[in-house]
């Protein structure tokens, strides 16, 4: 076999493996504990802001949405990995935001949802 048959052969493997952070597929039905009060659509605001855009956005910025002084004033911006750490437990990481959820603990369930939200929320 020819190195280029190898490397074609292989190539779809690594993009496989590149992707084994986390599985939107899977992300999605973990979002059903997010959509109770938030939505994916810019200006739907609901008992949580718009998730729409959420990407390297500063926490506590859409005009439209009243935000705890906590959540406004924590100096946040929104990554995959400040997204994992909220979501595992969002008053140790912002203390005094007004969230009500627990958290997921899960790590690989995080993981997905945060795929999810990569694709979904842009
Ligand atoms: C019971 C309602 C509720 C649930 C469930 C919930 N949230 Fe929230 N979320 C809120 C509220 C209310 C705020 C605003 C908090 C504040 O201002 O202190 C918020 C804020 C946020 C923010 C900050 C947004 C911004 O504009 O800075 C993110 C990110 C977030 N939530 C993600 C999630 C994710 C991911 C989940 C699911 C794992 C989730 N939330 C589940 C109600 C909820």
């Amino acid at each position: 076999m020819k190195w280029g048959t190898i490397v074609t052969a292989l190539a779809p493997l690594l993009v496989v493996s590149a992707h084994a952070e986390g599985d939107a597929i899977r992300g999605e039905a973990h979002f059903k504990e997010c959509a109770a009060c938030h939505k994916l659509e810019a200006g739907a605001n609901e008992v949580g802001p718009s998730l729409h855009g959420i990407f390297s956005r500063k926490a506590g910025q859409l005009a439209d949405f009243r935000y705890s002084p906590a959540m406004r004033r924590s100096g946040v911006t929104w990554t995959a990995e400040t997204l994992d750490k909220y979501t595992a437990d969002p008053q140790a990481f912002i203390p005094a935001n007004r969230m009500p959820y627990a958290g997921m603990s899960n790590a690989s369930d995080r993981a997905d949802l945060i795929a999810y939200l990569q694709k979904a929320a842009q």
